[in-house]
C-alpha cells in the first residue's frame, strides 16, 4: 500500500483521526533516523510520522540525519511526504500565523554530502527545477482553504544552517534576494525525497519576522513555539483534509526523478 510520510514536530502524533498501530525503528545505511517512526492510518491511508528534531526536540538542524529519515520513509512505502516546518517571513504580508506553501527553494546550507544519496560510486544528478510537488502542493492549498488559513500558495524558502538565527545584515539581504520564507530544514529534505522518486511539499506556519521588522520583536525560540503551539491545530486539521485526497498510484514527474539522472543503476533503493 502506497503510504504518506509526514515530517514535523511530535505534537502531530497525538492529531485527532489519527489511528495508530504500530511503531517502527528502522536502521538504514546512513544510520539511525531522528527518532522510531510512528505508523497509523488517516482516513483509511496509511502514514508515518517522524519527529524531524526526535522526541523531546534533541536535535538540531545541521545535527538532523537527513539521508536517514528519508531512506527510512521510502524503505516504508510512503511515496509522498509532507514536511510541516516553523518559518520566519520577510515580507510583510506574511504574517505570523499564517501558512506558506513554497514553491521554490535557496540552498545556503553546508554538509552537501550529507544532503545525497549519490557519491561513493553511484553517479546521479536530480533535475530540480521545480523542488515541490505541485500536486500535493495544491491539495495541501485547497485544505488550508476550507480550513479558513490565510494561505500563501507559493513562494521562495530560503534555507540557513543555524543553529543561530539570522543577523539584521543577513535577514536584509535575504529580503534584498527576494526570498519570501526563512528556515533550517527543509531543503536537505527535498533534495532526498526527488533523489527518493518520493513528492514532497512543505506546509510551513510562518511564527515569526526574524529581525529585520521594525516594529516587531526580532526572534527568539519563545516566539517560535508560541505561534506554533497556538496554530497546531490548524496543521493537523490541514493534514487531516489533505491526506485522503492523495492519489493511490498517481505517476507524477517527481516519481520517475530517477529516469532522467541515474548514471549508476536503480538496484541501489531498497524495495
Ligand atoms: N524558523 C522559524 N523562524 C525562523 C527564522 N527566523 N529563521 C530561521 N528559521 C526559523
Amino acid at each position: 500500500m502506497t503510504a504518506i510520510g509526514i515530517i514535523g514536530g511530535s505534537g502531530l502524533y497525538a492529531m485527532e483521526g489519527f489511528e495508530q498501530t504500530e511503531e517502527r525503528v528502522v536502521e538504514t545505511p546512513f544510520g539511525a533516523p531522528s527518532d522510531a517512526l510512528v505508523g497509523g492510518t488517516i482516513g483509511g491511508r496509511q502514514v508515518w510520522f517522524l519527529p524531524r528534531h526526535g522526541r523531546g526536540h534533541r536535535i538540531l538542524p545541521h545535527e538532523i540525519n537527513h539521508r536517514a529519515n528519508i531512506w527510512a520513509l521510502k524503505s516504508l512505502g510512503v511515496r509522498y511526504i509532507i514536511c510541516v516546518t516553523a518559518v520566519g517571513s520577510l515580507k510583510e504580508e506574511y504574517a505570523p500565523r499564517n501558512i506558506v506553501l513554497p514553491d521554490q527553494y535557496f540552498d545556503r546550507t553546508g554538509r552537501r554530502e550529507h544532503h545525497t544519496f549519490f557519491g561513493k560510486g553511484i553517479a546521479a544528478h536530480i533535475a530540480f527545477g521545480e523542488p515541490v510537488s505541485e500536486g500535493l502542493r495544491n491539495l495541501l492549498y485547497e485544505s488550508a482553504k476550507q480550513e479558513g488559513a490565510t494561505v500563501h500558495n507559493g513562494g521562495t524558502y530560503v534555507n540557513m544552517d543555524g543553529p543561530a538565527f539570522s543577523t539584521k545584515a543577513e535577514s536584509e539581504v535575504n529580503r534584498k534576494l527576494g526570498f519570501d520564507v526563512i528556515g533550517m530544514t527543509n531543503v536537505p529534505e527535498a533534495k532526498l525525497a526527488r533523489e527518493a522518486e518520493i513528492a514532497l511539499s512543505t506546509l510551513a506556519m510562518v511564527t515569526d519576522y526574524d529581525c529585520w521588522h521594525e516594529e516587531e520583536e526580532a526572534v527568539t525560540v519563545q516566539t517560535v513555539i508560541g505561534h506554533l503551539t497556538a496554530n497546531a491545530k490548524l496543521a493537523q486539521k490541514i493534514i487531516q483534509r489533505t491526506v485522503p485526497h492523495i492519489p493511490e498510484d498517481a505517476s507524477w514527474p517527481e516519481h520517475s526523478a530517477l529516469d532522467t539522472a541515474l548514471i549508476t543503476p536503480k538496484e541501489y533503493w531498497p524495495e
